[in-house]
């Protein structure tokens, strides 16, 4: 390749989608002292190992044994490719006393089978991929098994009349531009399907480079299956808003309490 022509080289065709799904989609550090946090106040003890379903590029896993030398995380994917990214690019970061105690598994999470821990984390709305009870109430019934006896699961949620809307949400994220697509969205069967576009300074982009198809659920819905699965208790955490200027804020409270609101982001947590 020329000089010239490698300065043509538009931006979209040199970068790579996972790290900016990682920049943009994911806060694994807040995700995992929220995590903490919870388990410290429900179970008076630390968690120490987890199950990170729909784990892509295994990045909390990543984080959680660097976190402690007695953390250890067994991260679930479908998708070989993704996982062989995970093994490429995150996992080198890890020394190998860590890399000892992550363990990537290839398979459905509907499958697998393993040692039980303290908590399994389904973030990102994976699960939702799952679009009749029967399979739902399968994945919970399955999460239940693989938990230790005071184990929790954690998932996230989201809702509200804007999450039925066809729309694009963009944000500045570093030097390029996430968009959020609400593709379309079937209000019989509430299946959407969604998208994740980047565009970058020099105009160019990475049209659909993630793609979703999920069904809506509600998280009333989602507390039922769940205490079907027998968790005990199931206790929905919903994303505050600055009562001043209606902007969310990294901040999330317990309860049911979200009438009228156009839009929320919440995790789910539900105990064994
Ligand atoms: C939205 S990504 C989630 C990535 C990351 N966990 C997050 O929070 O952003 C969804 C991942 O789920 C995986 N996946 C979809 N169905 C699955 C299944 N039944 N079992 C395991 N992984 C699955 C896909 O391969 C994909 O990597």
């Amino acid at each position: 390749m020329t000089l010239s022509s490698a300065k043509k080289k538009r931006i979209a065709d040199t970068v790579d989608k996972h790290l900016l799904y990682q920049e943009s989609v994911q806060n694994v550090e807040f995700e995992l002292d929220f995590i903490r946090d919870r388990f410290r106040e429900i179970r008076g003890r630390e968690p120490y190992s987890m199950r990170e379903d729909f784990c892509g590029t295994a990045l909390a896993s990543s984080h959680w044994v660097q976190q402690d030398a007695e953390n250890s995380a067994i991260a679930v994917d479908i998708d070989a490719d993704v996982l062989e990214w995970a093994k490429g690019n995150n996992l080198p970061e890890l020394d190998a006393a860590e890399r000892a105690r992550i363990a990537l598994i290839e398979g459905n999470v509907l499958d697998v089978c393993n040692p039980p821990v303290d908590f399994i984390q389904a973030f990102n709305f994976s699960y939702w991929c799952f679009m009749d009870r029967s399979t739902m109430l399968d994945y919970f019934t399955r999460c239940h098994a693989g938990l230790k006896r005071d184990g929790v699961l954690f998932l996230d949620a989201y809702g509200g009349s804007e999450a039925y809307q066809v729309q694009k949400e963009k944000r500045k994220v570093g030097d390029f531009t996430f968009i959020w697509e609400q593709a379309e969205f079937n209000s019989v069967t509430y299946e959407q399907q969604c998208y994740i576009h980047f565009k970058f300074k020099d105009g160019s982009k990475i049209k659909r480079a993630f793609s979703y198809r999920w069904r809506i659920w509600g998280a009333r819905e989602l507390r039922e299956i769940l205490l079907d699965a027998g968790f005990r208790k199931v206790t929905v955490y919903r994303q505050a808003f600055d009562e001043e200027t209606d902007e969310p804020l990294d901040e999330y409270v317990a309860g049911d309490d979200a009438t009228d609101f156009a839009c929320w982001l919440g995790y789910i947590v539900a105990e064994r």
